[in-house]
């Protein structure tokens, strides 16, 4: 088995270019129990800071978990959610392989959740429908759209240093048992959960529709862009 890298082999290996860190950006969820330096978390938290918040608030908070006790309570939530949610997935995907293969990798996370080295919670303060914002949808829209990009930048991050990470939300099932486990005020929302530690295997090319299965031109249903 090979080593997990240095910290500083780690922040040397940022220089990933782009294209190569976005084409093999994947959920890695086997990870090796071995620690994962404080420095390159706090580096993968510093870059995740430089996405887009809406009219820039910048209302974010980041819980990184290495205590036992907290890992443990946050995996008998994602065991408890995953044991009505993943049956669910389990008939569906009978037959299907690729779904197969990715419920045993999600069955081994949260089977050894306890055993992660850390675990990252992106949260966000303040309220889902400020006053200012009269829409509910571009409220709600904004609301979730001011950590998602952050967590895209900390999974790049992850994967240019070899870091292996997934963006995950079972374990928030019930977000009143996730405050009481992290210690959050009511003013502050945790939304979803980013594990992290070395690969037990490696980041490969992930598989996704081709880009114009997704385009429609200027109005829903005008494939002009397909060959
Ligand atoms: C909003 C959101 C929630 C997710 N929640 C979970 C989760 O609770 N558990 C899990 O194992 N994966 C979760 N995933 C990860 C997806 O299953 C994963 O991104 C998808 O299977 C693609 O994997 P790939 O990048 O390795 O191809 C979530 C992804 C997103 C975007």
């Amino acid at each position: 088995m090979t080593q997990p890298p240095s910290a500083e082999q780690a922040l040397a290996a940022l220089n990933m270019p782009l294209l190569e860190a976005m084409m093999t950006q994947r959920a890695i969820r086997r990870v090796k129990p071995d620690p994962v330096d404080d420095a390159i978390v706090t580096k993968c938290i510093e870059l995740a800071l430089r996405a887009p918040t809406g009219s820039n608030g910048q209302n974010w908070e980041f819980i990184v978990v290495k205590d036992q006790r907290v890992k443990d309570q946050l995996g008998k939530r994602y065991r408890q959610a995953w044991s009505l949610y993943g049956g669910l997935g389990k008939r569906m995907a009978s037959g299907d392989e690729a779904m197969q293969k990715i419920l045993r990798a999600v069955q081994w996370q949260v089977d050894h959740f306890s055993e992660i080295p850390v675990l990252v919670v992106p949260c966000l303060r303040g309220g889902m429908r400020p006053p200012y914002l009269p829409s509910p949808f571009v409220a709600e829209s904004s609301f979730f759209g001011s950590i998602y990009p952050s967590v895209q930048n900390l999974l790049l991050a992850a994967r240019a240093m070899g870091l292996g990470a997934s963006l995950i939300t079972l374990p928030l099932w019930s977000v009143t048992s996730a405050r009481k486990i992290l210690g959050l005020p009511l003013t502050v929302t945790p939304v979803c959960v980013v594990p992290l530690g070395w690969p037990q295997g490696r980041y490969g090319p992930t598989t996704r529709k081709a880009v114009q299965e997704v385009i429609h031109v200027d109005s829903y249903g005008n494939r002009a862009w397909l060959p």
